[in-house]
């Protein structure tokens, strides 16, 4: 890696809506000069939850309340499983009752639910505020924070009601890290590998050799895990923001992640720990179907195993898989799509025969045992 961690890494998103930049980091959550040259803004609020608040909370409210002559903060609970319109009604509780106006600024402090929810919450209130991403968990530094997707869950499908709301920046504070449960560090890595197949095959070679220090913690690693995967998501929002076609390379493995997390209830897999079992089934089906080496896809196998996150499926049943997977945001007229390896470090989306399909799922299912749905 060429730049010491003294000095913030600086990742340029440039999409049609907005220009802004990731800054990665230590201390950035108290670093003055990476919350300069912000909008002035009438209101600060920070969005949270009460688990990272407690660990995090206090040190962004002081860099916060430099920024505007008001700030305020609003909890959430914490969980994929409150993701929903009834708690993104207590952020518009809480700016309404405050008496935040249109110049007031929101500010994500959390993992990927929080970041989601305020970046909704940002995109609707008084029809669109200013926000910041200050996301605390690897997979929202690598992925959730950036790009613009915002969304709660619905009963009938994840990340189903949403908007595209561009942050004003990202602030990857890597000391946040220091506090994340492994399981959760294990969940981010899945984002990370994720964008080695579909993007840079140099970036699996460099995550086989490297894997052992991101799951240590180890700041240089994850300094270069956190940038590189932003470098190539940044790429790809640039080209295609609103996801008309290419961005939805990004959604390697999440066509069966996300029915996997439907079918079992929000909040039993992580969304981190589904994705990755989704990309062992994507990749089985790319070689399957001749798109790529079944070595290649071995590859992917292992590397998800290695870091901790299941490769066997929970048994849905056939009807039901296919059914959750109909509701998927890639579905066209009904028809399922699916984010497939085409070569090395590159994705393609198509169609697939269900025999095909079936065929990768049965070879990555688990006959359901008690207690056998869940990962260790
Ligand atoms: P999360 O937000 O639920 O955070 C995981 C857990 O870690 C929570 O209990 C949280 O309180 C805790 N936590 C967060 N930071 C911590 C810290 N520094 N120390 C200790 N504990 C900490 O989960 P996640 O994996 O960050 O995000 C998953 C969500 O992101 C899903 O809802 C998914 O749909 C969404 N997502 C969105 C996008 C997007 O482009 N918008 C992309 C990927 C995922
Ligand atoms: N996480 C997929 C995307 O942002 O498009």
């Amino acid at each position: 890696m060429s730049q010491p961690l003294g000095t913030p890494r600086v990742v340029a998103v440039r999409t049609p809506s907005k220009h802004y930049d990731i800054l990665i980091g230590r201390g950035l959550l108290a670093d003055r000069a990476a919350w300069q040259g912000l909008p002035r803004s009438t209101h600060a609020v920070l969005v949270s939850n009460p688990t990272v608040f407690a660990l995090h909370g206090e040190q962004a409210l002081a860099s916060l309340q430099a920024l505007a002559p008001r700030s305020s903060h609003v909890l959430l609970p914490d969980g994929e499983a409150y993701k929903d319109w009834q708690h993104l009604n207590l952020v518009f509780d809480h700016l309404l009752r405050e008496g935040c106006d249109r110049k007031a600024m929101l500010f994500a402090l959390g993992g990927g639910v929080v970041g989601d929810m305020t970046g909704f919450a940002a995109a609707c209130y008084m029809r669109g505020v200013p926000f910041v991403q200050l996301p605390t968990t690897l997979l929202a530094q690598v992925d959730s924070s950036v790009g613009g997707k915002t969304a709660i869950n619905h009963p009938l499908g994840k990340n189903m009601i949403g908007a595209f709301q561009q942050p004003e920046r990202v602030l990857c504070d890597l000391d946040t890290l220091a506090t994340l449960p492994p399981r959760e560090m294990r969940a981010g890595l899945a984002e990370v590998i994720k964008y080695a197949p579909i993007a840079d095959a140099a970036l699996l070679d460099w995550l086989e050799a490297s894997l052992d220090a991101l799951l240590a913690g180890d700041a240089e690693a994850l300094a270069h895990a956190v940038q590189r995967s932003c470098e190539i998501k940044a790429e790809v929002v640039g080209d295609d923001e609103r996801e008309g076609g290419q961005r939805a390379i990004l959604n390697f493995g999440h066509t069966f992640g996300h029915a996997i997390e439907a079918g079992l209830g929000y909040g039993h897999w992580l969304h981190g720990e589904a994705v990755g079992c989704g990309m062992v089934i994507a990749a089985t089906l790319s070689a399957d179907l001749g798109l790529v080496p079944a070595a290649w896809a071995d590859r992917i196998v292992r590397l998800v195993q290695r870091a901790g996150l299941p490769v066997q499926a929970p048994d849905l049943g056939a009807e039901r898989w296919f059914e959750l997977m109909s509701v998927d945001k890639k579905a066209e007229a009904g028809g399922i799509r699916y984010v497939l390896l085409q070569g090395l470090g590159h994705a393609t989306l198509r169609a697939v025969p269900r025999a095909a399909v079936q065929a990768a799922l049965n070879r990555h299912t688990v006959a359901p045992r008690p207690g056998a749905a869940l990962p260790a």
